[in-house]
């Protein structure tokens, strides 16, 4: 079989620099873009780098012959917020152009692009704290109406990816309709990693707190200790991309899809830090702008149609994701001692 020719776009950010690696354990060939050069990490993994803005980049990629196109560039929901005519830019532009570039090629060349979209519990929103917690888990229909400038991004563009990649021009009413792009994409909860940190996004103060104990740096969380939604490990978000993009088309019963892996409060996560490490200091200071966007979202996740059509399932629960990635990973990173 010929080696795949895959784009990453936003590669070298948290999902992007896992997912790069995770391709190239793969056999793929990958081009990257992205506004900074590549960490040194992966430069190694990467045929090609593209430096810059992907809106005015998208034209240069037609020269190219990629068989999924894997779409992190995005500016993410605490950002988006200050900077919200950019983030509509980045998150909504960008996508809109590639997904254009996904369905000519398609069309052209006769065989399905596939275009893998991260898309984020911001997706959603609650009217009242109240309605969130009555609402406990949800499926990927309910409570579509994000508060933020980043989900309305979000959702928008997983209506994007449905629309050109089955309704695009009507051309699904033609006696002979054209093949059209593959959309798939994930709802994903609040990511964390051992190696890299976020940045601008909202769920952050969970992965922000465990690095701060981890370094024996004290850390202010911007949200209550009773705030839950949930997160999940970084190896499992690759995990579930590389699965959904093997996925049987015909196995597929939805465009976009709800994963989970666990669901737990700002004070739990407070708790496990200082277990792991005794002398940690992390004080509550909510803000309440970013209290109030991580207030609409939800605080666990229904992701039976994940686990029913490609047959999703978490490596990492809690307690594993402490005891067996997190916290190993994290001491030799910092040194920490036991
Ligand atoms: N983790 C992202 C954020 O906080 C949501 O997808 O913005």
């Amino acid at each position: 079989m010929s080696q795949k020719t895959v784009l990453v776009t936003g590669a070298c950010g948290e999902i992007g620099q896992a997912l790069v690696q995770g391709l190239s354990q793969q056999g793929y060939r990958i081009v990257t873009t992205d506004l900074m050069p590549l960490p040194e990490a992966i430069a190694g993994c990467s045929s090609e780098h593209v430096q810059g803005d992907l809106v005015y980049r998208v034209k240069q990629f037609y020269d190219y012959d990629f068989d999924v196109i894997f779409h992190l560039a995005a500016s993410l929901s605490s950002k988006a917020e200050v900077a919200t005519e950019e983030a509509h830019r980045i998150n909504v532009e960008g996508t809109m152009q590639l997904l254009m570039l996904a369905a000519f090629k398609s069309e052209r060349r006769g065989r399905a692009v596939k275009f893998l979209f991260p898309s984020s519990i911001a997706a959603y929103g609650f009217a009242s704290l109240d309605e969130k917690r009555r609402a406990g888990r949800v499926k990927e229909d309910d409570y579509n109406t994000p508060h933020t400038m980043y989900g309305c991004n979000k959702l928008y563009c997983e209506k994007l990816g449905l629309y050109y990649s089955r309704y695009f021009g009507q051309r699904h009413l033609d006696p002979h309709p054209p093949v059209m792009c593959d959309f798939r994409s994930i709802r994903f909860p609040g990511l964390i990693s051992a190696f890299t940190l976020p940045s601008g996004g909202t769920s952050d103060y969970g992965p922000e707190m465990l690095h701060h104990a981890a370094q024996g740096r004290p850390y202010a969380c911007f949200v209550r200790e009773d705030t839950r939604i949930s997160f999940m490990a970084m190896p499992d978000a690759i995990k579930s991309i590389l699965a959904l993009v093997d996925a049987r088309r015909e196995r597929l019963s939805r465009t976009v899809y709800n994963i989970d892996a666990f669901s737990l409060t700002a004070g739990e996560f407070r708790q496990r830090a200082l277990k792991a490490f005794p002398g940690a200091q992390v004080t509550f200071d909510p803000k309440p702008r970013r209290q109030g966007i991580v207030d609409s979202w939800p605080e666990d996740i229904d992701d039976a149609a994940a686990r029913r059509d490609w047959g999703w399932e978490p490596d990492y629960d809690m307690d594993r994701f402490f005891d067996e990635y997190f916290l190993p990973e994290i001491r030799k990173r910092y040194k920490t001692p036991k």
